[in-house]
């Protein structure tokens, strides 16, 4: 396979996992997609981003409850017991140098980090409902960061699969498995002109 089949391979497979495996993950390929975060595009290169790794398990236990998953099926997505993420990596941004566009470095390095996971097999959730409130003095946050998102990760222990289809609701099956629906290319893709179907 060539390295961009292998990319686009990547990008195409990689779901948002709720379910893990209770195995360790050697903390230098975490270090090593955290570095594919640091690399990320950032709005006039401000970089107002940083990290909390967490991996110790006590705090990994505390942050747990800290957490809301899959929304539209709760508490059906929620990760069954023995197969709760083993870590968190939660992203930071710097209020002294947030500017208007600090979401979407956010989104660009968060996407680097999780596409980086799922290369090396690592499945990962990113979570935006947070109690952070509760998160900032458990790990001990100064003021100065806002906390952004939480991302949980650890090796998938289930398969959601991709369906193409307008809704947007993603649901599980009798057998428990996530099936997620993402639009047709044909209801999301203009050429040129607007509303004018040919390719041109
Ligand atoms: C900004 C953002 C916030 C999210 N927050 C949550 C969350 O709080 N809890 C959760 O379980 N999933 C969360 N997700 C994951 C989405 O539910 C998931 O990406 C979506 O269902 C599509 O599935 P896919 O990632 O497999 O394509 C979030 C995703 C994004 C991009």
């Amino acid at each position: 396979m060539s390295l961009s089949e292998e990319l686009i391979k990547i990008i195409k497979t990689r779901r948002t996992i709720r379910q893990f495996r209770a195995e360790a993950i050697d903390q230098s390929v975490l270090i090593e997609c955290i570095d594919c975060a640091r690399v990320a595009p950032s709005a006039r290169n401000l970089q107002p981003l940083e990290y909390c790794l967490v991996t110790e398990p006590d705090l990994v236990a505390e942050i747990f409850p800290l957490l809301k998953w899959a929304g539209y099926i709760a508490p059906d997505g929620n990760p069954r017991d023995g197969q709760h993420p083993i870590g968190y990596l939660v992203v930071l941004v710097n209020k002294d140098l947030m500017q208007s566009r600090h979401a979407n470095d956010a989104g660009a390095a968060i996407e680097n980090f999780i596409l980086a996971a799922w290369a090396h097999g690592i499945g990962t959730c990113w979570i935006a409902s947070v109690e952070r409130l509760k998160l900032r003095p458990l790990l001990e946050i100064p003021e100065k960061y806002e906390i952004d998102s939480v991302i949980a990760f650890g090796f998938p222990a289930e398969s959601p699969v991709l369906e193409t289809a307008s809704e947007i609701r993603y649901w599980k099956d009798a057998e428990k498995v996530l099936h997620v629906p993402k639009k047709p290319m044909n209801t999301i893709l203009h050429f040129n002109h607007w509303n004018r179907p040919e390719r041109s």
